[in-house]
């Protein structure tokens, strides 16, 4: 395994694309997404349904391929990896999914889920060797030992997720997708997910992409947020600053959403936003949010609208800052 570079980012995208080409057209799901995540921290990533978070995170782990631009991990360019190198970089980044109900086999049991990923990548050398590392992947995640037995509809949604982190934890990765982690379980349930993160983060110094369409749950898990619009990335900066300092209009749109607590209505995939979203599929250039815009002008048509930085490390795409 290499050495992790504590003096360049763990994660770092340059100019990546990925277009899926549809009956219709070319659909933009990410386009032209610049992001570097540091080792040990956590970058948020929200939008709307559909604006490309899981396809981004996917074509980050070279799980779907990129259709340009690089990606970069610990400084060297995985898109020109080689199979072997593929298998190793395949421990090392993971991914944990929004419904670990579905991503469970049912006819296992907790033990034998969690002990799957170390049987499919050959790390333990014997079955004593590979129990006793089951048992203390439950223990660091919060399974008591009389589950090791359970089969995954016995237990409560955070409980099936949290085999879902010991599954993502039993290869000992550097890096893991979270792709709406919390999303399907009860309110007061996110909180010990999230928690539970961020202890694991800290104690074995993981570096997250944390995917939310939900801002509210992303702001004490993320050091950095980086809001997605259409495939694009439209604002990014520190996860405090984003709060207190938003500036693009669709951010504050979405703050302007969570402002009123509705528990009856989190988790829905709503619009939260007047207006017609533009569709992804061979989009016009200009802003793709100006068409939902209160404030959009006739400047905000026709030419690219690039990311920059308006403050030290406050990046936005918007004519009108
Ligand atoms: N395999 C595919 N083929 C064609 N289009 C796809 C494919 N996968 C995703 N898309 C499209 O790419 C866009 C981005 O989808 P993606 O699933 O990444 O969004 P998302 O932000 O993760 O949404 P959600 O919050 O609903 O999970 C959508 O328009 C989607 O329909
Ligand atoms: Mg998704």
């Amino acid at each position: 395994m290499n050495q992790i570079k504590q003096d360049v980012p763990l994660i770092e995208t340059v100019h990546l694309k990925k277009y899926f080409d549809t009956g219709s057209g070319v659909l933009h799901a990410v386009d032209d997404v610049n992001l570097t995540i540091q080792p040990r921290k956590t970058l948020g990533v929200v939008g709307e349904s559909g604006c490309g978070k899981s396809t981004l995170g996917r074509t980050i782990l070279r799980l779907t391929p990129a259709t340009e631009g690089q990606i970069l991990y610990n400084g060297r360019d995985i898109l020109s990896y080689n199979p072997h190198q593929l298998r190793e970089l395949r421990r090392e980044m993971q991914i944990i999914f929004q419904d670990p109900y579905s991503s469970l086999n049912p006819r296992m049991t907790v033990s034998e889920l969690i002990a799957e990923p170390l049987v499919v990548n050959k790390v333990m050398k014997n079955k004593n060797q590979l129990k006793e590392r089951v048992k203390e992947l439950m223990e660091t995640v919060g399974l008591a030992p009389r589950l090791e037995n359970a089969y995954p509809h016995e237990l409560d949604g955070g409980r099936r997720q949290r085999i879902g982190v010991a599954r993502a934890l039993s290869v000992n990765p550097k890096f893991i997708v979270c792709d709406e982690p919390v999303s399907a379980l009860d309110v007061s349930i996110q909180a010990q997910i999230l928690n539970l993160l961020m202890d694991l983060q800290d104690n074995m110094g993981l570096t997250y992409m944390f995917i939310t369409h939900d801002l509210s749950v992303v702001r004490h898990i993320s050091d950095e947020i980086a809001v997605m619009y259409l495939g694009q990335c439209v604002e990014r900066c520190g996860s405090k600053e984003l709060f207190d300092n938003p500036l693009h209009p669709y951010t504050k749109a979405l703050l302007d959403a969570i402002q009123v607590p509705d528990i009856s209505l989190r988790g829905k995939k709503k619009p939260i936003i007047r207006g017609e979203v533009t569709s992804p599929i061979d989009p016009k250039p200009g802003c793709r949010f100006a068409a939902r815009c209160p404030q959009a002008t006739d400047a905000c048509w026709g030419s690219q609208i690039p990311l920059r930085e308006v403050s030290a490390g406050h990046y936005a795409a918007c004519n009108l800052i």
